[in-house]
């Protein structure tokens, strides 16, 4: 199929990609000249395991490329709408303008019959309002959400583990165009949910908020383990062979971030409360409210351990993106602590294996460098970002570089026992 792919940031990019490989002829727009020159040149513009491998193949059949012209999306018969939807600056509502832009741009160059199909993350009823505007082009609108993880993009776009379509009253002949794009993963017997715009848009924003309430649950008993010498990591195994709960995102740490998670919690509860139903999810404050909390716990403990002040001590921070296999620092977690740290006037030396240029855009203020240059000489190592080569360190050679055996594992990902073996202070969150 002809298809066009509207915004590609993290999740266009990797979409028109994906569809390229999976046999479709793809057009990828977007406004920002520099990121249509990396793509077109096979460069993927953020860290993306697989990403590279799809650009190079898709560039190389012909079947792949990428415009800044929107007019370029004419002639596709599916249109793919993939902007961002960022938090207001002025409050936690979802910023629509790029959606509204994306289809107001689009709209011209639609033909009567083709699809516009949304993936944003957007407020549930703006497919609704964007559907009215679409009609008197002859298109229809669908919305499909998306549901990947950065680190696991490719994967999760190829081979979804379910399909979601929200759809119009009537609108089979959407359906139909829908299987065609995903021939592959319909063939694969992917579950595939039909139903309208309200729930399609539901279905997103609900996964996301039980997923970070699974996680300020777990963090909600960190912190009730830290009064009681219980240990959360424990705890969460125990709980976690129950099937009901299962131990997947049950990982306490320093919390929640990224680019998905904080802003659409956020997005959902003020949504909600101009439905005047800001009841029903006035929970979500409280799990953003959590997941906030542990960041600064763990730059208490730090404090706590260095002797009641940081200043002037000398810092290591593994770890600056919002989790591993990601350079993604967007509400992360990890430069967060790093920041407030450096801000305590602590001698912060932080490291990353991706996240460096993105943290350094952000915040020029911090001491950035390679892993060793944070370890040599340090008061105290604080695990960010449970990154393989940080899980993996070698406690005894890492004792040897640093003034002072002290660790803070912000992620719980290291060997407590094997780093106290090797005469490491060991400090996790939650944990005895
Ligand atoms: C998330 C959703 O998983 C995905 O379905 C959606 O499409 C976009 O948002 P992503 O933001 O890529 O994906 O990251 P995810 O793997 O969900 O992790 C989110 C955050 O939760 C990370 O900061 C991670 O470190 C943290 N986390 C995850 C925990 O603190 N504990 C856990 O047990 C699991």
């Amino acid at each position: 199929m002809k298809i066009s792919v509207i915004g590609c940031g993290y999740l266009g990019a990797v979409h028109a990609a994906s569809m390229v490989s999976l046999g479709h002829d793809v057009v990828g727009i977007d406004v920002d000249p520099s990121k249509i020159e990396s793509l077109s040149a096979g460069r993927a513009p953020f860290f993306e395991p697989e990403l590279p491998e799809l650009l190079a193949a898709g560039i190389a059949s012909g079947r792949l490329r990428f415009s800044t012209d929107i007019a370029d999306a004419a002639g596709s018969q599916v249109h793919f709408v993939a902007v961002g939807t960022p938090q207001l600056k002025t409050g936690g509502g979802a910023d629509l303008t790029y959606v509204d832009a994306a289809f107001t741009s689009l709209l011209p160059h639609v033909a009567s019959g083709d699809l516009l199909v949304g993936k944003s993350t957007v407020p549930v009823g703006t497919a609704a309002r964007l559907a009215a505007l679409v009609e008197p082009t002859g298109a229809k609108l669908a919305w499909n959400p998306e549901f990947l993880r950065e680190g696991y993009a490719v994967k999760d776009t190829v081979t979804p583990d379910r399909l979601v379509y929200g759809i119009g009253p009537g609108e089979t002949a959407s359906v139909d165009l829908l299987n065609e794009v995903y021939a592959t993963a319909v063939a694969a017997e992917t579950p595939v949910v039909i139903t309208d715009y309200a729930t399609a848009e539901l279905v997103k924003v609900a996964a996301n908020a039980f997923l970070a309430t699974k996680i300020s649950f777990i963090n909600a008993m960190a912190e009730i383990a830290e009064v009681t010498g219980a240990d959360v990591t424990q705890l969460a195994d125990a709980i976690g062979y129950d099937a009901r709960i299962g131990r997947r995102f049950l990982n306490a740490g320093v919390g929640f971030g990224g680019g998905c998670l904080p802003k659409d919690i956020r997005a959902f509860t003020a949504r909600a409360e101009e439905l005047g139903r800001g009841e029903s999810v006035a929970f979500l404050k409280e799990v953003d409210a959590i997941n906030l909390r542990r960041r600064q716990r763990a730059v208490d403990m730090v404090v706590e351990e260095l002797g009641g002040s940081v200043f002037r001590r000398k810092v290591a921070v593994l770890g600056l993106a919002f989790k591993p296999n990601s350079d993604d620092v967007r509400d992360s977690p990890a430069l967060d602590v790093a920041v407030q740290l450096h801000g305590l006037g602590a001698n912060v030396v932080a490291t990353d294996p991706e996240a460096i240029p993105n943290s350094r855009r952000l915040h020029p203020q911090l001491t950035l460098g390679t892993l060793d240059e944070a370890l040599d000489g340090a008061d105290a190592v604080v695990l960010l970002t449970e990154w393989n080569q940080y899980r993996e360190l070698d406690p005894a050679a890492v004792a040897a570089q640093v003034a002072q055996p002290l660790v803070i594992d912000g992620r719980n990902a290291l060997d407590a026992e094997a780093w106290r073996a090797a005469g490491w202070t060991y400090r996790g969150l939650g944990r005895r």
